[in-house]
């Protein structure tokens, strides 16, 4: 296992937010949110529509104040500062350019009245089109542009002013897929070249798991874990961390009978001790990827097998998604499955509903959840 060091341990943080809360009249928008961010960092929020990613992004560049809770930047509480001496760069989702000026114009805005002389911006405004590639369209208008390029412009302005912190808030959700694919590249390559701290919010787990160098997962206002998406993904700390990021199967509640054992209904099943956390009863909720499931002769001499029947297969392009059911056990639990299957594997397999398929669940692909209490 990587081992991972904790975000609140972190000493070298360039930016930190200490225990933050807000609310909205009635509405408690963050609980409690707490994250460093070291330098050079590309730090995602990432988390479903209104867990306050925004809210928090704002209180950050002080757009927004906290009612409980500090923003520290370089070792200073800056909770107090305007936005306008915090020195980010910010960029929306809607591309938020002038329609009334120039590429190249937008890209100047920040930069007069810091006493540049005209020579110095316009060098400057150049090479900040050179770094988003779009030299060409310095002098041509929003409206002519397409949403990709607009948003790199916005990238570009942001970038100008040499700002300490990026800022981006679904910088390219309102993008189509195509120019989102090509745009994440591009900003991660900016953002390593400048070696520019910055922390995006986006709702959309491939845009994190592809981006980040660590992820915020937020849930309700709370922050449910802080890691790298690769710690994210393969070691979800709640159930749900472990739906929202990738394709999860509940599998139900099992009680914990031994070191390395769990009993899911009549099925006693190893798992990796580790991920029982030391705890030898009680139970706990048991759940693995539908890529981790073992299917036909793959799993054929392994520990943790089950007889299933296909329900239903979908070609999916690179793989097959079998939907799998568990007839009832002894005690009655039965279960479904989803599995995902390489199509090259999946040619030796049956495909038609109702066909007999045997899985095995590896004991060190297993996850084991707290379960709920009560
Ligand atoms: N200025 C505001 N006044 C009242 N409620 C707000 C305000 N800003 C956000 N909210 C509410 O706070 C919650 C979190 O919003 P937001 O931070 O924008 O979420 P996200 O960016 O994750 O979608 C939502 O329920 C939203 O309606
Ligand atoms: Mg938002």
């Amino acid at each position: 296992m990587v081992a991972v060091e904790s975000p609140r341990e972190r000493t070298d943080a360039f930016l930190e937010v200490r225990n933050v809360g807000k609310s909205f009249g009635a509405l408690q928008v963050l609980k409690d949110v707490s994250m460093s961010v070291a330098p050079g960092e590309f730090v995602c929020i990432l988390g479903p529509s209104g867990c306050g990613k925004t809210t928090l992004l704002r209180i950050i560049a002080g757009l927004e104040t906290q009612d409980a809770g500090q923003v520290v930047m370089a070792g200073q509480d800056i909770s107090a500062w305007p936005t306008s001496k915090r020195g980010c760069g910010i960029v929306f989702q809607s591309y938020a350019l002038f329609p009334n000026l120039t590429s190249a114009q937008n890209v100047a805005y920040g930069l007069h009245g810091r006493g540049k002389d005209k020579a110095a911006v316009q060098s400057r405004v150049k090479e900040m089109l050179a770094l988003v590639g779009l030299e060409s369209t310095a002098n041509k208008y929003p409206a002519q542009m397409s949403g990709g390029q607009q948003q790199r412009i916005a990238l570009a302005r942001a970038l100008a002013t040499e700002p300490k912190l990026l800022l981006l808030d679904e910088p390219l959700s309102a993008l189509d897929a195509r120019v989102r694919l090509r745009l994440r590249l591009e900003i991660r390559q900016v953002q390593q070249r400048l070696g520019i701290t910055t922390i995006m919010v986006t709702h959309d787990q491939d845009e994190a798991l592809t981006m980040a160098d660590r992820i915020v997962v937020m849930s309700e206002g709370r922050l449910a874990q802080y890691a790298t998406p690769r710690e994210v993904y393969g070691r979800p700390a709640d159930p749900f961390v472990a739906d929202f990021v990738g394709a999860m199967n509940f599998l139900g509640e099992a009680d914990v009978v031994g070191e390395g054992q769990v009993k899911l209904g009549a099925a006693t099943l190893d798992v990796d001790p580790e991920r029982l956390d030391g705890r030898a009863s009680g139970s706990v909720i048991v759940a693995i990827r539908p890529e981790d499931v073992r299917v036909g002769q793959d799993a054929a001499n392994d520990a943790n097998r089950l007889a299933t029947k296909i329900e239903y297969v979908e070609f999916r392009g690179p793989f097959f998604r079998y939907g799998l059911r568990v007839p009832p056990d002894a005690e009655g639990r039965e279960h479904f499955i989803e599995v995902d299957v390489a199509a090259k594997r999946a040619e030796a397999l049956p495909h038609e509903p109702g066909a007999d398929i045997e899985i095995s669940l590896p004991a060190h692909r297993l996850h084991c959840f707290d379960a709920p209490v009560g």
